[in-house]
């Protein structure tokens, strides 16, 4: 039986998904986990309660409202949404990269974006059978090659263009008039990625509709509410009505919907969880900054990349597990990623912890 099942998959899945890894999410039990961009402080007992009490009352055997209309009024007053654009919502902001592939996907169109950068752009490019283009940071400083992102938009003419502001997994944030640049460049659509919004005071939210090709992208993962899987995009009504139709009805389950419009009523705990993870960001930064062999590179995000000695990327990154610490090696991931890891800034406690164990590894 496994010899024909095998056979079978031979000849029905596409090779491009065959010759791909499954997206790898490391077992972390047990461990302090600073791999994955979380927030790392929960719901206070007082809004457990209240929850509890709200999904007490709902009706899972019927469909949700499929556009949200509660959800969305919340999110445009909680984000600052400007009124003369439109939204949709994803299960994660990973399911609105999707969407808006499935829509503009063609065998000659072109995915476009920065490299190194979130890598579901290329995974999604290649679910959808498009063309995929990687176009180089700067190696000193990670900024955009803003003569190299003009040159490849005239050859390859993308049908849309990601960036992430700031960027993952570098961590920094690009300058905003070279964004718009690539704004003007782009014949297709841009996307401005901003998942890190609650860590910088960069976004180009309060500019959408300014530009005929422009949207931006939000999550609230980042800001404490990973769980949920909640994304949002704002721009014009002609993209969004078209997107709309590719996106699936019923994509934003009764359960996210309103424990989003209740943690949205509560945004100010989550604002003050925000303000603590920059705070705790500089304190880590200056404390990496402070270990002989470790550079850590400027972060407007939720989390630093830092630089240990050549060749110990691997090792560092094992013995910190084996301390009981999980961070992300990206040493391999790309060539400017040499011997790179990735820290999600935690709990005093935690980084406290981390900064420790890497003390002991490097
Ligand atoms: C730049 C960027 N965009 C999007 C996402 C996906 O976020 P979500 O949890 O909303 O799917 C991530 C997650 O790490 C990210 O780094």
């Amino acid at each position: 039986m496994t010899d024909q099942a095998a056979e079978r998959v031979a000849e029905w899945v596409r090779p491009e998904i065959r010759a791909i890894s499954a997206y790898h999410v490391p077992d972390a039990s047990g461990l302090i986990k600073l791999d994955a961009m979380e927030n790392p402080y929960s719901w206070p007992e007082a809004l457990r309660a209240e929850w509890s009490e709200l999904a007490r009352g709902l009706d899972v055997n019927r469909y949700p409202n499929p556009q949200a209309p509660a959800l969305k009024e919340r999110l445009r007053a909680a984000m600052g949404v400007p009124a003369g654009a439109e939204l949709l919502l994803g299960n994660g902001s990973d399911e609105i990269i999707q969407t808006i592939a499935l829509a503009l996907a063609g065998p000659e169109r072109t995915v476009l974006t920065v490299e190194p950068g979130f890598v579901m752009y290329r995974m999604i490019a290649l679910f959808a059978g498009m063309r995929y283009c990687g176009v180089p940071l700067r190696a000193d400083d990670f900024a955009l090659d803003v003569p190299a992102l003009r040159e490849a938009i005239a050859r390859h003419r993308p049908a849309v263009v990601f960036i992430a502001q700031p960027n993952n997994p570098t961590g920094n944030r690009f300058d905003e008039a070279e964004l718009i640049e690539v704004v003007e460049a782009a014949p297709g659509l841009v996307v401005i990625d901003e998942a890190y919004a609650p860590f910088t005071d960069a976004s180009l939210l309060p500019r959408v509709g300014e530009w005929p090709n422009l949207l931006v992208m939000r999550t609230v993962s980042k800001m404490g509410l990973a769980g949920l899987r909640l994304g949002y995009l704002a721009g014009p009504a002609e993209w969004l009505n078209e997107l709309d139709k590719v996106r699936l009805p019923y994509n934003i389950n009764v359960l996210t919907q309103r424990a989003a419009e209740l943690a949205l009523r509560h945004k100010a705990l989550l604002d003050a969880q925000t303000e603590a993870i920059r705070a705790e960001r500089g304190r880590l930064h200056a404390a990496l900054a402070a270990i002989d062999g470790v550079t850590p590179f400027p972060s407007d995000a939720n989390f630093i990349l830092l630089r240990v000695p050549a060749g110990r990327a691997k090792a560092i990154f094992e013995g910190l597990r084996a301390r009981g610490i999980l961070i992300k090696n990206l040493d391999g991931a790309h060539p400017l990623l040499a011997d790179c890891l990735r820290v999600t800034v935690g709990t005093p406690d935690e980084n406290a912890a981390f900064v420790a164990a890497l003390r002991e590894c490097v």
